[in-house]
């Protein structure tokens, strides 16, 4: 048998030559049929329209002063406050050209990430134009999906399968497309985990499942869409995992459509890495899906805690943002204060899978105007919250715009106090998962991002996500060319000068 998540001259290849410079972004693809957005062609059963009554609140961002307010709400109350916060659209901004944004960030706007509902009986895609669930089979298929997964479904409450239609983002960026579905797809999963811990669930991530049963049962086109993740979402104390013991039933699969197949087609690099990361026999199951770190911390495992913040999760959800303005991105000018930065490190640390997940993922400091702390490189350290001065430099602004690909006049990164950047060992992570581990590294870091995203939003400050740094340069300034770790991520956090005027979206 082959198992082509075991090639990894693909994944080498793939990692390596599909970077935002080095792989040629922006060819000229010559079918570029631009798929509606939000909106997908694919027949349904019918559309059950969902709660527009006001989400209710959710307590502080910062989980040390975490309460969990699911208890009082029904199971579709808490899935439709779940399904509203990571997809749904809360947020407009008025003349800007990409007015609708969600509580997680997308390149561009793009919006490749989907949300299948499996509950026991029936299949669901959740549409955020309507908030509503449109339903694709009407057949029970968690025999299929244990099978997929390796265990038993029993006393869970639901399945969400988070998915990529990967053509809403290749029209722009061809191949390069699967990097950044990916990290989004990430973001989608950290806002899930930050939700369901508030609404009374315990979800579980499993990265690790059989492809193709996953695609037939919610009728995705294997060329064109791709699912990222099943997350499980179980009752508070209640996860079994045990392992599945009997065989599914064969089924017939969801219908799945041709659209943009032919537009997808010429992007072959990207397709033959999709496929070769798909697992496709029981074997390739890990024994137990990586045990995730939940780990409860208090301020008092934190020394010398700085300034804890207590915003309010649904506020900060609402009012996340990338800091787009009329001209690109540009900052006041005004340093942030250490203490401030401190305090969302130590934020960080304390969410429940953050330190699991820094096992793997770098995460850097760049601090640029960042009053208490020199200009330069830092590592951020998550096990006892620290920023570890790695290289200092007389202008980190100067040297972060040499490392981009953006011309000084869209990003002014003079203005900027400070970026994250997060890295990932990806000859480790190849004999460690297989191809596979690209897609999941790329997960991790947006889910890491995500987190990183609301502490900035909590404190009033934009977290924008770049892709466009020069490889090479970043990697060098982070002391990184002698290995193989390579950065896959930049997000660069401000008070925004010139933000668009902007609504809440309701519920
Ligand atoms: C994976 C990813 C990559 C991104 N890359 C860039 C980038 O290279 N340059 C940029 O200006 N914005 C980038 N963005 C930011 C998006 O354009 C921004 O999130 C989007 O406009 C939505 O705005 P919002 O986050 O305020 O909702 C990226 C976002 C994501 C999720």
């Amino acid at each position: 048998m082959t198992m082509h998540n075991r090639d990894l001259a693909i994944g080498r290849s793939f990692w390596l030559q599909t970077g935002y410079l080095r792989y040629d972004t922006m060819r000229d693809l010559e079918r570029r049929t631009e798929p509606e957005l939000f909106l997908t062609a694919s027949p349904y059963l019918g559309r059950v329209s969902l709660s527009l009554a006001p989400v209710r609140p959710l307590g502080s961002v910062e989980p040390l002063q975490q309460v969990r307010s699911g208890a009082a709400l029904t199971p579709l109350e808490r899935l439709t406050t779940l399904l509203y916060l990571t997809l749904g659209l809360v947020r407009y901004e008025a003349g800007s050209v990409r007015p609708f944004h969600r509580g997680a960030p997308s390149p561009r706007c793009l919006y490749a990430t989907e949300l299948y509902v499996v509950p026991p009986q029936g299949v669901f895609r959740y549409d955020p134009l309507m908030h509503a669930l449109e339903q694709r089979s009407e057949e029970g298929m968690w025999d299929v999906l244990e099978q997929a997964l390796g265990i038993t479904l029993y006393g869970a409450e639901s399945v969400l399968i988070v998915a990529a239609d990967v053509w809403r983002i290749a029209r722009l960026y061809a191949d390069f497309a699967y990097n950044i579905a990916t990290l989004e797809a990430g973001h989608a999963l950290g806002q899930l985990q930050v939700l369901a811990s508030r609404l009374g669930y315990e979800a579980r991530i499993h990265e690790h499942f059989l492809d193709r049963p996953v695609l037939e049962s919610l009728g995705l086109n294997g060329k064109v869409q791709t699912p990222l993740a099943v997350v499980v979402l179980w009752p508070q104390g209640a996860v079994k995992q045990e392992r599945v013991s009997c065989e599914s039933v064969p089924r017939q699969p969801v219908a799945a459509d041709t659209r943009f197949e032919q537009e997808m087609n010429q992007c072959g690099d990207l397709q033959k890495m999709m496929e070769a990361s798909r697992l496709t026999f029981a074997e390739e199951l890990p024994e137990a899906e990586q045990a995730q770190e939940h780990l409860v911390r208090t301020t008092a495992d934190f020394a010398g805690s700085a300034a804890g913040c207590e915003a309010d999760l649904l506020d900060v959800i609402k009012t996340r943002n990338s800091g787009n303005d009329k001209i690109g991105l540009s900052a006041t000018g005004r340093p942030i204060p250490l203490e401030q930065l401190s305090g969302l490190l130590q934020a960080l640390a304390a969410f429940p899978d953050a330190q699991g997940l820094a096992r793997e993922i770098g995460l850097y400091l760049s601090a640029h105007r960042v009053a208490g702390l020199a200009s330069g490189i830092y590592r951020c350290e998550l096990s006892a919250p620290d920023f570890e001065a790695q290289s200092l430099h007389q202008d980190m602004g100067l040297l972060m715009e040499q490392a981009s690909v953006v011309d000084g006049k869209y990003i002014n990164f003079r203005s900027i106090p400070a970026a994250f950047y997060l890295t990932v060992d990806f000859e480790r992570t190849l004999h460690q998962h297989g191809n596979r581990g690209y897609q999941i590294m790329q997960m991790r870091a947006g889910r890491l991002t995500q987190y990183l995203c609301l502490l900035a939003a909590a404190r009033g400050w934009y977290a924008r996500p770049l892709k466009s740094y020069r490889d090479a340069e970043t990697e060098a300034l982070l002391g990184l060319s002698q290995t193989t770790r390579t950065v896959v991520y930049q997000l660069v956090i401000g008070e925004s000068d010139t933000p668009y005027l902007e609504f809440d979206m309701g519920l």
